[in-house]
């Protein structure tokens, strides 16, 4: 069987990634596993169509695809998502149409889950029979248990492709068709808010609804607004993996990206976000610049900044997609005044929610409104303390951070709940206790509750 691994991440050979599917070679000799570099060749599949060409013949010739990259800023990292976009671009599908599919990632398990259901969900677009993919923790390949695990994956794959066995679709197609957005003429609302507000696009020429959408939104807003467009920064490339910047928050590429967090967007009260889908994400710019704002490390550097979001395309198809959007949000403690798309029919009530967008956003601003966090960031933010913690002598910027602000807040440092929990549970080893417990646990659950109550 000749398995056709699309390797994504940016490190090359030198990617863990790679070592579960070496590992799995040795395992399975009488396998092919023929690997093809894209995190680190995607200039080179961009310019270069005959190199281009000969990937998707050795996919041809293949029985099975697997998409073998890092987990990168919850999703892909951003030359496997441009690979992505060549095909679908250069109407490639087909060499992949029919063949098995599925992943394999490493990551800490920070929104692995979305970066599966996003390969998933592409290899299906592409007309393959995907097969949930192996979310590996970095360092599972260092541990019986989980290479056993691996090794259970791996043989399920190719078990299922030796006997041709049907493959359940999890996601349906994306209707992409999105009506014109046609913008009413707006008169410029005198721009008397002293705010620093910055929008960040990467609009096309051809992105005309976007256009007209920021467009609209900025004349709305009584602010002046610092447009700037992605994709006329000079960024010299993605995210390396290097992670040398952990120490200091300072990437080893010298271009335009530092200087904008800098100057404008650190020193800003709101950003606002605008893009347009390619496939079920953004596009390949906005995941570079996402990528390599690894450089800012795992803290919320940007938190109790307001933002937003203007999406062209169909977003409420894709709620991946949407987690992602407050997902980051959340996660970098901003608050996030909306999303805006231009999925309904009705101009006239897009043109009614950005002004509202336009109005609530700089009310937020002046009001600081606080980020509600819910499980995407409680849950997150659990994942890098401990990583933070126990990777100090890396993300060493990060360290600094988490501390100062608290947020190695482990519940055993909590002097007072640990005496209380010790105390009672010895008191619950009491068979005679535990019946007076429960009668009188609702209402003294209650009673701090009801003083606040009373209080207000
Ligand atoms: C830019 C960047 C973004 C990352 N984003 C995530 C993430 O969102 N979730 C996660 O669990 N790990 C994340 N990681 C960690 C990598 O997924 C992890 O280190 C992986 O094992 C690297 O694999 P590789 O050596 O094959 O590149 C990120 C690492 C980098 C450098």
């Amino acid at each position: 069987m000749k398995i056709v691994v699309l390797a994504g991440s940016p490190k090359g050979e030198m990617s863990i990634t790679l070592q579960y599917v070496r590992y799995i070679q040795k395992k399975n000799p009488a396998h092919l596993f023929i690997i093809i570099q894209i995190g680190n060749q995607i200039r080179k599949l961009e310019k270069d169509a005959a190199a281009f060409q000969a990937v998707l013949d050795e996919i041809r010739r293949a029985d099975a695809v697997l998409w073998c990259f890092p987990v990168y800023f919850l999703m892909v990292p951003s030359p496997l998502k441009r690979f992505i976009e060549l095909v679908l671009e250069r109407h490639a599908e087909a060499a992949f149409a029919g063949k098995y599919a599925t992943a394999l990632t490493t990551s800490v398990h920070f929104y692995d889950h979305t970066a599966h259901n996003y390969i998933r969900a592409i290899s299906e677009d592409m007309g393959m029979q995907a097969i949930p993919g192996f979310s590996a923790d970095m360092e599972d390949l260092l541990k019986p248990a989980g290479r056993a695990g691996f090794i259970s994956f791996a043989l399920n794959f190719i078990r299922t492709i030796a006997a041709q066995a049907p493959v359940e679709k999890a996601f349906a197609p994306v209707n992409v068709s999105i009506p014109e957005y046609l913008s009413p003429a707006i008169p410029d609302v005198p721009k008397t808010g002293r705010r620093r507000i910055v929008l960040l696009t990467d609009a096309g020429e051809a992105d005309v609804n976007l256009r007209r959408m920021t467009d609209a939104f900025v004349r709305f807003l009584p602010n002046a607004v610092d447009v700037v467009n992605i994709n006329s920064l000079d960024l010299k490339g993605g995210c390396l993996g290097c992670c040398q910047c952990g120490d200091n928050n300072v990437c080893v590429y010298h271009d335009d990206l530092m200087p904008l967090f800098r100057d404008k967007l650190m020193p800003s009260d709101a950003i606002v976000f605008a893009g347009r889908i390619r496939d079920r994400y953004l596009s390949a710019r906005w995941k570079m610049f996402f990528d390599r704002s690894f450089c800012n490390g795992h803290a919320p550097v940007m938190m109790g900044k307001q933002m937003a979001w203007i999406v062209s395309g169909a977003l409420r198809q894709l709620p991946n997609l949407r987690q992602l959007l407050e997902a980051e949000a959340e996660m970098g403690r901003m608050y996030l005044a909306g999303i805006v798309t231009d999925e309904d029919a009705d101009s006239v009530r897009i043109t009614a929610l950005l002004r509202d967008l336009a109005t609530r956003l700089l009310r937020h601003v002046e009001e600081n409104t606080p980020v509600q966090p819910t499980f995407l960031s409680v849950g997150g933010h659990k994942i890098f303390r401990d990583l933070i913690y126990e990777l100090r002598f890396v993300f060493r910027a990060d360290y600094r951070f988490f501390a100062k602000h608290g947020m190695f807040d482990y519940p055993q440092k909590n002097i007072r709940k640990r005496l209380q929990s010790g105390f009672l549970s010895l008191l619950m080893a009491i068979p005679a206790f535990r019946p007076a417990f429960f009668r009188m646990a609702k209402s003294r659950m209650l009673e701090p509750y009801q003083k606040i109550v009373d209080q207000a």
